[in-house]
């Protein structure tokens, strides 16, 4: 690649997607998972806060449930947002995959960098989303956060009803294995290619980048940055909402 063909990395602007248009079946019954509060305050717009807290973020593009794009409009101007970001609101649809492209869908062509980031993990702190664009500016087409595993994992041989004992078929070595997070980082034109070749369930945006066969790396990623799932994980969310307060205060 000639260097006129790539802009100056330093100066490509970065826009983020943010995928809310989920259920949250296993959060159990209420409102779509990104509108569920933490301490008063909707899942998205703490997840919204976190990535416009990066200066090098300009936009932010929302999938909205399909039928809540008017909602999640309101919400946003109910809330105080940096000043310096833009905001775009969009209907989501069936599964993550088709939301991530509808927002994807949605981007002004000066974006060249895009981050991808899951609404359902709200406390990503910012140094965890400035140290992807930073491996997206020195090169990488595509970046995921990632962190080392304490349990140990087991490859199985899912039977057929939930409970039934399950064949271990193998172990991975731990040492080499990564949780990965969000928010992942892409070369738009990479990740618009990912979304346009691959077909099949995936559960993150970089496994498609990797069918194509490209290059994705890890960096560190956040404890903080753990994905809201389950109802624990509201008691955990906002605990760590609570030190961050009393911390803050020091
Ligand atoms: N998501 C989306 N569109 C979908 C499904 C999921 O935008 N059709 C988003 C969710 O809103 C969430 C992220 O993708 O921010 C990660 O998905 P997950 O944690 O699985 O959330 P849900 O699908 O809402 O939860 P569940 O699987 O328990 O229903
Ligand atoms: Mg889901």
């Amino acid at each position: 690649m000639s260097d006129e063909s790539r802009s100056t990395p330093a100066q490509t602007p970065v826009a983020a997607v943010i995928p809310a248009a989920g259920r949250g079946v296993r959060l159990g019954p209420g409102a779509p998972k990104a509108l569920r509060a933490l301490n008063g305050t909707p899942m998205l717009i703490h997840a919204i806060r976190a990535l416009a807290a990066s200066r090098h973020v300009s936009l932010v593009v929302v999938v909205a449930p399909p039928d809540g794009a008017a909602e999640v409009k309101s919400l946003l101007d109910a809330h105080s947002l940096p000043e310096r970001t833009d905001f775009l609101v969009v209907p989501g649809g069936e599964t993550r995959q088709e939301s991530v492209r509808l927002g994807l869908d949605a981007l002004p062509p000066q974006y060249g960098i895009v981050l991808v980031h899951d609404a359902a993990r709200p406390l990503v702190p910012v140094d965890t989303v400035d140290g992807v664009i930073e491996a997206v500016r020195d090169g990488a087409l595509a970046v995921v956060p990632a962190l080392p595993l304490a349990d140990t994992v087991k490859e199985v041989e899912p039977a057929a009803e939930t409970g039934e004992p399950e064949p271990v078929v193998a172990t991975p070595a731990r040492a080499r294995l990564r949780a990965v997070q969000t928010p992942q980082g892409f070369d738009r034109a990479t990740l618009v290619r990912a979304h346009e070749t691959v077909i099949g369930d995936v559960t993150d945006d970089a496994s498609m980048v990797e069918q194509l066969g490209a290059t994705v790396v890890a960096v560190p990623g956040h404890e903080e940055a753990f994905k809201v799932t389950r109802p624990l994980d509201l008691v955990l969310a906002e605990a760590v909402l609570a030190r961050r307060r009393l911390n803050d205060g020091f």
